[in-house]
């Protein structure tokens, strides 16, 4: 009678093992997440391919708000999605890539902090977990401690160009940032463009040049080159 009742035990006991153990132990893993080192390292091998990270809301949790961490993450919360029509989120978000990219390809470049961004459409719950019914928003979140009242970046009042969010962070993490902008080219293509279809045009009627003194021509030219040196400059 007894052995009978101790192989029954043991028969639950080990289903109990099987049923229970293996489900909480990896649930448990789970809750832990990955180690510093392996987000650090896997932080960086993703800034390699990309200067600013697109964090879903599963990403946004094991990057930016689980602890430990002992890098900045400075992060542009947007909704980008043109149905969403936040055009001044596409000139911040431009801003921003020209931000990364000066810190990305500096001297001062190190694993001491990460750019990421947070599109509305592929992570609503970080901005219900945030609170946050606005974009843009930058944000920066401190390798200590919780991001403070000043973490947020105040765009009303300094607005979001390159020089000024590189300025906030250099503020924030003590880690400074030359903005390299990109020359803009399009000016000197427009002129040359304008150039070589004078030249063209002049070769091609090389041999009946009298159209020089055409003055419905001159009026035509003038109105032209008015037009497109005082038309409004679209800002970029
Ligand atoms: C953060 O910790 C990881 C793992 O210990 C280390 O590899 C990395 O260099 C540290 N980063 C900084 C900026 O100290």
């Amino acid at each position: 009678m007894r052995t009978i009742w101790a192989v029954a035990f043991a028969t639950c006991l080990a289903i109990f093992l099987v049923c229970f153990t293996t489900p909480a132990q990896a649930q448990q893993k789970r809750r832990e997440g990955l180690t510093l080192s392996e987000k650090v390292q896997q932080l960086t091998e993703m800034s390699a391919k990309r200067s600013i990270l697109r964090f879903n809301g599963h990403k946004f949790k094991d990057f930016v708000r689980s602890t430990p961490r002992n890098y900045s993450m400075i992060v542009m919360f947007t909704a980008l999605a043109s149905q969403r029509q936040c055009v001044i989120c596409r000139h911040a978000h431009d801003e921003f890539v020209i931000v990364a990219n000066s810190f990305r390809y500096s001297q001062h470049h190190s694993n001491k902090m990460f750019f990421a961004m947070v599109d509305f459409d592929e992570g609503p719950d970080v901005f219900t977990s945030l609170n946050m019914n606005t974009a843009p928003v930058f944000m920066h979140f401190p390798a200590k401690g919780k991001p403070k009242h000043s973490d947020t970046m105040d765009i009303q009042r300094v607005g979001f160009a390159a020089e000024s969010i590189a300025k906030w962070i250099t503020e924030r993490t003590d880690i400074s940032i030359r903005v390299f902008r990109p020359p803009n080219y399009s000016g000197t293509v427009a002129v040359a463009m304008l150039f070589a279809f004078v030249a063209g045009f002049l070769y091609l009627k090389r041999n009946n040049l009298d159209f020089l003194y055409n003055k419905t021509l001159w009026a035509f030219a003038a109105i032209v080159s008015i037009d497109s040196f005082f038309s409004p400059q679209q800002p970029n």
